[in-house]
């Protein structure tokens, strides 16, 4: 039987913070291992160019994203770790799609909706600062995934219309060229946790509310006091359902740590104490991947020599399949 393929891309924009820890780097990272998968992780820069036009930004921020894989444990022996745009083949595979895709489904593309309508909201054009990146998105997404013919991509729930979108393309595709792709399937982890911010909202860059995932201990403790509470004194029971230090305290805890705060909120715990020990527990969790995060930013050669091993073995796949594409849609040598 051959392995699942299992394919994933991160958009190197901004600094990773805890949601996306829980949310999505650890479980990818866990789910790397099982023997009958095989991983796919890819730095989606081609993404993120469409929002950052700071090239330094662009560039540093690939670094960090890659540093961070890697400082938490990433097995790059095992899952094929890439850079998007090391792979020609993925741009030259998005324009066969393009020329495949209704103009009418990307529009209907939630991302494109929502610029559309905040524009016209401010009494703009409709069109008003989008560009065909964002417009197209979609299709770049759809090609990374066909390209490897990959069986699950894990997602948020966000991205579940980009997969929709990526069969409804090879659909198309398969139905006038042959059956070159998979239909690729969506999958959404419902167990994971959807961290809480320091405000309580969902832990988002957008609602500026992240812990980052590499501060120092003291920032750490910093961010970690500012968590919001509420006025209930030492002594007071306290309510687990709706506190955001529980809910983080469960991401980082085994069951059995679970169940000791629950008895300790029921016990009235002071707030400073409770934020003293989830600082412990978040800490002690990350501290060493910090360090190896930190080692690693000093030694951007060494990641680049490992993108590359990660291109190299990606480009086994993605050259035969684009040369037999290729010939497929008549695009030929002439004798
Ligand atoms: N668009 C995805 C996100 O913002 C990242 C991404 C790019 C991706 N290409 C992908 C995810 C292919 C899965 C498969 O999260």
């Amino acid at each position: 039987m051959s392995k699942q393929r299992i394919l994933t891309g991160i958009t190197p924009s901004g600094t990773p913070h805890l949601g996306n820890y829980i949310g999505a780097i650890r479980p990818a990272i866990a789910a790397s291992s099982e023997i009958n998968s095989q991983s796919f992780f890819f730095l989606a820069d081609y993404h993120a160019l469409i929002k950052n036009k700071d090239p330094e930004l662009l560039h540093q921020s690939t670094l960090e994203i890659a540093a961070t894989w890697l400082a938490l444990g990433l097995d790059t022996d095992r899952v094929v770790f890439y850079r998007q745009s090391d792979i020609a083949e993925i741009a030259e595979l998005t324009w066969l799609l393009t020329c495949q895709t209704a103009k009418g489904l990307m529009n209907r593309a939630h991302a494109y909706k929502a610029a559309v309508d905040s524009n016209r909201n401010d009494g703009e054009d409709s069109d008003f600062g989008i560009n065909m990146g964002l417009y197209s998105y979609p299709i770049l997404m759809t090609a990374d995934i066909l390209m490897f013919n990959a069986d699950k991509v894990p997602v948020g729930r966000d991205q579940i219309q980009h997969i929709e979108m990526a069969r409804d393309i090879a659909q198309r595709f398969n139905h006038h060229y042959g059956e070159h792709f998979k239909l690729p399937e969506v999958q959404v982890e419902e167990q994971v946790a959807v961290l809480q911010g320091l405000d309580g909202r969902k832990m988002s860059k957008s609602y500026n509310n992240t812990i980052p995932l590499f501060l120092t201990e003291k920032q750490l403790k910093k961010h970690i006091n500012k968590i919001k509470t509420n006025l209930l004194e030492p002594g007071e029971p306290k309510d687990t359902e709706t506190s955001t230090v529980f809910q983080i305290w469960q991401a980082f805890a085994s069951e059995a740590q679970t169940a000791q705060m629950r008895q300790a909120f029921a016990e009235g715990i002071a707030w400073g104490e409770a934020k003293h020990q989830l600082f412990q527990l978040v800490n002690n969790e990350l501290s060493q991947a910090r360090e190896r995060y930190n080692e690693l930013l000093t030694e951007p050669a060494k990641i680049e020599m490992t993108l590359q091993k990660g291109a190299e073995k990606a480009r086994a796949y993605a050259a035969p399949l684009i040369a037999k594409l290729r010939n497929a849609i008549g695009i030929r040598k002439l004798s």
